[in-house]
Parts: C-alpha cells; sequence; structure tokens
C-alpha cells in the first residue's frame, strides 16, 4: 500500500467514536461513522485553530466547534466558503490496522 501509514488499530475507535493522530506535524482525525472511516485534516481552514475533532457530526458532516462551518468527511468540502475546502485523507483498514493516505 504505497504511500499509506499505520494511524491506530480498529479497537481504538469504536463505530460512533473519533481519534486524532499527528503526523509531520500534521493533525488529522479519523472518524468513525457506522464502520466506515474518514480522515479530514483535524484543524479547521477558517481561522486554522479550531479542532475538528471537537466538532459536531452531523450525517458525514463535522461542524466547527468555533463559527460552525461545516465540512464534508468525505469531499472535505466547506459548505459557507468554497476557498475553505480542506483535505481528507483515503483511509484502508487491514486486519486490525487502519491506515491513511499521506501525498
Ligand atoms: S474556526 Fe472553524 S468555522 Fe471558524
Amino acid at each position: 500500500m504505497k504511500n499509506y501509514s499505520i494511524v491506530a488499530e480498529t479497537g481504538e475507535i469504536p463505530s460512533g467514536e473519533r481519534k486524532r493522530v499527528e503526523i509531520n506535524g500534521q493533525r488529522i482525525t479519523i472518524f468513525n461513522i457506522e464502520n466506515t472511516y474518514y480522515a479530514i485534516n483535524d484543524t479547521c481552514p477558517h481561522k486554522k485553530t479550531a479542532p475538528l475533532i471537537r466538532g459536531k457530526l452531523d450525517g458525514l458532516s463535522i461542524k466547527c466547534p468555533n463559527h460552525g462551518y461545516r465540512f464534508d468527511l468525505k469531499t472535505g468540502e466547506c459548505n459557507i466558503d468554497s476557498t475553505l475546502n480542506t483535505k481528507i485523507y483515503a483511509v484502508k483498514v487491514e486486519g486490525n490496522s487502519i491506515f491513511i493516505k499521506l501525498g
């Protein structure tokens, strides 16, 4: 799996849970929504400080805890301003390990 890095074990993120990891200085939050995993840049691109791990989920959309902009976990799209679309990462599970694609 070229460019994939292991970030967690499945047992660490049960359905409905989330976990933040830091890789090469980049904070990334992994969500488990009904046993499908999604990975998104944790730092809200609006003011570049708010952690999306503390946001509220609504379906596949995570709401920033600061000003409430929403980001789609599948596409990274921001519902308010497309210039604030953020980075999402491809996720793969092999055995009990969760990998995300970097770069
Ligand atoms: S910092 Fe996230 S919406 Fe403003």
